[in-house]
């Protein structure tokens, strides 16, 4: 009996639901979106992901044919990826890779081996066959910004006690890293040691001033014994 009652409810649940899914207006000349991330940064000689996600309000043609491509500098720039045309730039040859599972409309680029030339802004773009309105193509307003900083080193030439230390850090900026952590070493040895002196100062001083005492008692109960 509860079945019965929920299956109808269910049904006109989702009959409003597709109406008003109908009813919401779809634009095709403004509703549709490229998004990803505004910023993203990787080591020089690593790999970078540029997540995409498109979006269009309308159906899609039963063949959509998807087209990925990417573009440098600015809205307008370049394009140095094509996935129809399988084209890449010559300045990123073979390190230009789509992944964009068949009928999905998240994927990403990757940039693989990563150049200190490649810090850029990055459009994506798509183009797309839409069931009312043809082919379709738009991209990404902002972009992506992206940086690339020097790798961190992991073996350092220079005083092998400091070496070990140095290599754990994470490099802030390129240069000037290394200096910090010996020193603070040397500052928490210090409080330490600090710590230590003081302690047994308060020690020898309490040692002191009890053994004081206890004279003094004695000598009072000498004078008193007298
Ligand atoms: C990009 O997407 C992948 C899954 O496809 C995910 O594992 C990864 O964390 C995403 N990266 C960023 C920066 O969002
Ligand atoms: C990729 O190249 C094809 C052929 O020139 C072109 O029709 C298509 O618009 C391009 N893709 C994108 C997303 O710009
Ligand atoms: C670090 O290097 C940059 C250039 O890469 C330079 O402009 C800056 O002055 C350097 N900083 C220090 C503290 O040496």
């Amino acid at each position: 009996m509860g079945l019965s009652l929920l299956l109808p409810l269910l049904l006109l649940l989702l009959l409003t639901t597709l109406q008003a899914g109908n009813s919401a207006r779809c634009d095709p000349k403004m509703d549709f979106r490229m998004d990803q991330p505004e910023h993203l940064s990787a080591p020089k000689g690593g790999t970078i992901h540029i997540n995409f996600t498109f979006y269009y309000c309308g159906a899609l043609a039963k063949d959509p044919r998807v087209s990925i491509a990417l573009r440098p500098d600015h809205f307008h720039g370049e394009v140095i990826y094509n996935s129809t045309r399988h084209f890449v730039h010559e300045d990123y040859k073979d390190r230009i890779i789509l992944n964009l599972p068949e009928g999905q409309k998240s994927g990403f680029l990757q940039i693989l081996n990563l150049r200190e030339e490649d810090e850029n802004m990055y459009f994506c773009r798509v183009q797309l066959k839409t069931q009312r309105f043809g082919l379709q193509s738009w991209q990404s307003i902002l972009g992506t910004k992206l940086t690339i900083y020097l790798a961190p080193k992991t073996t350092t030439k220079g005083p092998t006690s400091t070496v070990t230390i140095t290599t754990g850090l994470s490099v802030l900026e390129g240069n000037r890293t290394s200096v910090s952590l010996p020193l603070s070493v040397e500052a928490v040895v210090k409080v330490a040691l600090t710590i230590a002196v003081l302690k047994t100062a308060i020690l020898g001083l309490t040692l002191y001033l009890r053994w004081k005492t206890s004279k003094g008692l004695q000598t009072t109960a000498r004078t008193v014994a007298r």
